[in-house]
């Protein structure tokens, strides 16, 4: 298959390219840099610095390269920072789809696999989540995905070629088995890289947002996904996809680990003490987040095979020892 994947040379990116091509799939990098890394790109893959919002640069290498199927890992992450700069996430998550989507429907493309986030459904009512949980995001970076969730549907209703599916992910952590490729982001507001920072020295030390959650602990539960199972599933979904179709999948192992545990498991993984220190509560964020995925492993057949948080740890902690630098790099302004 010949696949476009656009912020490629991001963290989760990054490893879908490298394990699209280890299946044998032609693949086509595009990603502005702004938070992404040329070396996490193999030298052999073809790599375009472009914005999703340069629409007819995007056509002209969707024909180049004859792409069959976009998948649209490019957009800005950070909570707090959507919440201090709406319209910029607006306009590079929603719109830079927009773009995208445009292109393709000029050239004819009719398979997208989307990042969508848990962070669409908010605040949840119950949990583990179901794909058929209420959605209400309640920032705009849950809000800028879930929009462009919207016009999907709205896509596959005016064009029944149009075939996609969204993959609303939980926490995704651990890095590459070969340790070759891992998270390295500026700035990191991931918990298990910082946790794993905090170990290195590169950082003074972990506050911990609460702990009287009505938790075992009293610290909150997130669902961790290893980096490869998540991909993984974003191979069997793209193997699934026909015309017409709108599907959507959660993306977490099905349970969840406190923030306490992950703080142990590290201490455990990496043999070094983690200086932590106990804060408020964050606004915004529940006690429990984790994922009901039996639809993706129903439907797709998708087996998450790396569940024991150790293994996430440990993979993770292999690239941070690695590439204490991360990948060198510098941040590069659009
Ligand atoms: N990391 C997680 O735990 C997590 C959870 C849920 C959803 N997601 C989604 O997964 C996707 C990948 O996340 P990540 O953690 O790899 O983030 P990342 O920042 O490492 O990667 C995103 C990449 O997209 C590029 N990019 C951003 N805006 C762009 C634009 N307008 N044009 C071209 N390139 C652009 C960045 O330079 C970067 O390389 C995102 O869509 C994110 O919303 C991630």
């Amino acid at each position: 298959m010949n696949l476009l994947v656009t912020g490629g040379a991001g963290y989760i990116g990054s490893h879908a390219v490298k394990q699209l091509i280890s299946l044998g799939h032609r693949v086509v990098v595009i990603d502005n840099l702004f938070r992404g890394h040329r070396e996490a790109v193999p030298s052999e893959v073809p790599f375009h610095q472009l914005d999703l919002a340069e629409t007819g640069e995007i056509i002209g290498v969707l024909k180049e390269y004859k792409v069959e199927t976009v998948m649209h890992f490019a957009a800005l992450t950070y909570v707090g920072e959507s919440v201090n700069k709406p319209l910029w996430y607006y306009r590079n998550n929603t719109a830079g789809a927009l773009s995208l989507l445009e292109a393709m429907e000029i050239c004819g493309v009719n398979r997208f696999v989307f990042s969508s986030t848990a962070a669409t459904y908010g605040e949840p009512d119950s949990v583990p989540i179901k794909e058929t949980n209420r959605q209400a995001p309640i920032n705009p970076y849950g809000r800028s995905k879930w929009f462009v969730e919207g016009i999907l549907k709205d896509l596959v209703i005016a064009n029944p070629k149009f075939g996609f599916v969204a993959l609303r992910y939980f926490n995704v952590a651990g890095a590459s088995a070969d340790g070759i490729i891992g998270e390295d982001h500026e700035p990191e507001t991931h918990l298990v890289p910082n946790v794993l920072y905090a170990a290195m020295g590169k950082r003074d030390k972990i506050t911990v947002f609460g702990n009287d959650y009505p938790t075992p602990d009293g610290t909150c539960i997130r669902d961790y996904v290893h980096v490869d199972d998540l991909i993984s599933a974003h191979v069997l979904a793209m193997n699934s996809l026909r015309d017409g179709d709108a599907k959507f999948y959660n993306l977490g192992i099905g349970h969840g680990y406190s923030v306490g545990e992950i703080l142990n498991t590290a201490k455990s993984v990496t043999g070094r003490d983690i200086p932590t220190e106990y804060g408020e509560r964050r606004a915004g964020d529940p006690a429990q987040l984790y994922a009901d995925s039996t639809v993706a492993q129903t439907e797709l057949g998708w087996k998450p095979v790396h569940t024991d948080v150790n293994e996430v740890i440990e993979s993770a902690w292999r690239w941070h020892t690695s590439h204490p630098n991360g990948y060198g790099s510098r941040r590069q302004d659009v």
